[in-house]
């Protein structure tokens, strides 16, 4: 069964990387960046493992030697070392060292939350004041340096001489650790963005501002980094006080009309309750969904940073997964943004998100009406009181953003009682990840961002 879901996935996957060589194919090879043939080898080894031919000899009649062989040809050799990234180090960099490579002061914290999470916050320290940045699901810190010192949002705040802290929520690579429990247990993974916004954001927050001895921040949220803070705020309403300001940047509720393509297949598959394919997930053993292990970084490192695979394979994955704006990219960083994700998520935060999709209820978690009735006293799981937010909120979005789409942010801003603003990026096509590594986020996002957060301090 697990091999049978890790199969199907790979299949829909790779039937959006088969469209896109099929496209690209007319466009690279008349730019003569790669042969005909070298392309037709790719492309036919992918269309045999999609249908599961004999990986020896494959439908073409080539054997998989010659297919070896043919990669050692000098010329597709200089080929795709002249558009790889493979002798950029900052692939190979961690985001403590690239930062400290570009020039900024950057320390690592550990801390502990109530139930025993050991978190990574990365600062890059500033004498202005404290910035804290949340990610996104599968992202972690990484992600707000990774695109360059002239788009990531983590370098454009300390060019300001804000002090920044980057938090990492429970589970990604950098926070996969506990006191007591091993990450191999199912125990471990037992959470979902609930956890991470009751329990991780309080436990950073609360770390930030006794090291800075500052009574306030201000709260920078991408995506599910945006879902952990309503959360905190709503639920644990102290922490209102400690927020100067929030920056939602492609807010998440509840994600009703998610347009993901990937999610897309399974709300078909699941007949609109893609939380069932998250919960199979889980009850037959998978509980952590695109971790950073050697395969992902091998892939992400080795593969996406052939400029051939960013336009083609690397891509595909990225545009089933959350969409893509070709527009937005900054290719010379994008070899480093691949290198640095994913990051690695719970089933179980899938599951969550999915159980929103379906009932449309920005809500704690759904266990089932018997569960529910021991946990909540009541058979469906209580909304979040998120009329009790006093944090003032400014609201960002993408006009094509497949996660958080305008109809749901509209929705979730009417469910707050102290949205100061919200901004439509005036950018058409801009995305769910054009939020920290499109090209022109500076001019489109930060430049109001920082605008909002200057009446703040
Ligand atoms: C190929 O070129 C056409 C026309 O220039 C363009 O519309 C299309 O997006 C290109 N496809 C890819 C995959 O780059
Ligand atoms: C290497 O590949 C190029 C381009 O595909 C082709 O023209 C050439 O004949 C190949 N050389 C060998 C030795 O296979
Ligand atoms: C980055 O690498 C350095 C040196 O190996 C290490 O000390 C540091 O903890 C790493 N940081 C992260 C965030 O992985
Ligand atoms: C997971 O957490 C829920 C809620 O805290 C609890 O009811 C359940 O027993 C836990 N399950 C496991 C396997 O630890
Ligand atoms: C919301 O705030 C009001 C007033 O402080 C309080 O009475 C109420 O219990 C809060 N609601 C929830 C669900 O916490």
């Amino acid at each position: 069964m697990k091999t049978i879901l890790h199969f199907l996935f790979i299949v829909i996957l790779f039937c959006f990387c088969a469209i896109h060589l099929v496209s690209a194919k007319k466009n690279i090879s008349t730019k003569n960046e790669l042969g005909e043939s070298s392309f037709k080898y790719i492309f036919n080894l992918l269309q045999d493992i999609t249908v599961g031919k004999r990986i020896d000899t494959l439908s073409t009649g080539v054997k998989f030697t010659d297919i070896i062989q043919d990669l050692k040809n000098e010329t597709l050799q200089n080929i795709l070392l002249l558009n790889s990234d493979l002798q950029n180090e900052d692939i190979y960099l961690n985001a403590t060292q690239l930062i400290r490579k570009n020039g900024y002061q950057v320390e690592e914290y550990e801390v502990e939350t109530e139930d025993g999470y050991l978190l990574l916050l990365v600062r890059i320290r500033g004498s202005g004041p404290t910035v804290f940045l949340m990610h996104g699901i599968l992202l972690s810190s990484d992600d707000w340096v990774t695109a360059g010192t002239d788009i990531g949002i983590g370098y454009l705040l300390a060019a300001e001489g804000f002090d920044v802290w980057m938090g990492n929520a429970r589970g990604n690579k950098h926070s996969r650790k506990h006191r007591t429990l091993s990450p191999d247990t199912a125990e471990f993974w037992n959470f979902s963005y609930y956890e991470i916004g009751i329990y991780d954001l309080p436990a950073m927050i609360d770390y930030t501002l006794a090291v800075t001895k500052q009574e306030k921040l201000i709260y920078v949220g991408h995506s599910q980094g945006t879902t952990t803070f309503f959360v905190m705020a709503s639920e644990r309403q102290e922490y209102n006080s400690k927020i100067s300001v929030m920056i939602a940047l492609a807010p998440i509720g509840a994600p009703a009309h998610v347009k993901s393509l990937v999610l897309l297949l399974i709300r078909v598959i699941t007949l609109d309750y893609p939380q069932i394919f998250f919960g199979g997930a889980r009850s037959i053993g998978i509980q952590e969904i695109f971790p950073s292990n050697v395969l992902t970084r091998a892939f992400t490192t080795l593969v996406c940073s052939q400029l051939i695979f960013q336009k083609t394979i690397c891509r595909s994955i990225i545009e089933a997964l959350v969409g893509y704006d070709e527009s937005q990219v900054f290719y010379p960083s994008l070899s480093t943004v691949y290198a640095h994700i994913p990051s690695g998520s719970s089933t179980k935060q899938f599951e969550h998100f999915g159980q929103g999709v379906s009932s449309r209820h920005f809500a704690k978690f759904d266990y089932g009406k018997v569960e529910n009735f021991r946990l909540y006293s009541r058979s469906t799981p209580p909304e979040y009181p998120l009329q009790n937010i006093t944090t003032p909120i400014a609201f960002f979005y993408g006009l094509s953003d497949l996660f958080a789409p305008p109809e749901d942010v509209l929705h979730l801003q009417r469910q707050l009682p102290n949205i100061i603003e919200t901004y439509e990026v005036p950018f058409k096509k801009f995305s769910h990840l054009d939020f920290v590594y499109a090209k022109d986020l500076e001019k489109l996002v930060f430049a109001r961002m920082l605008e909002i957060i200057i009446l703040y301090v």
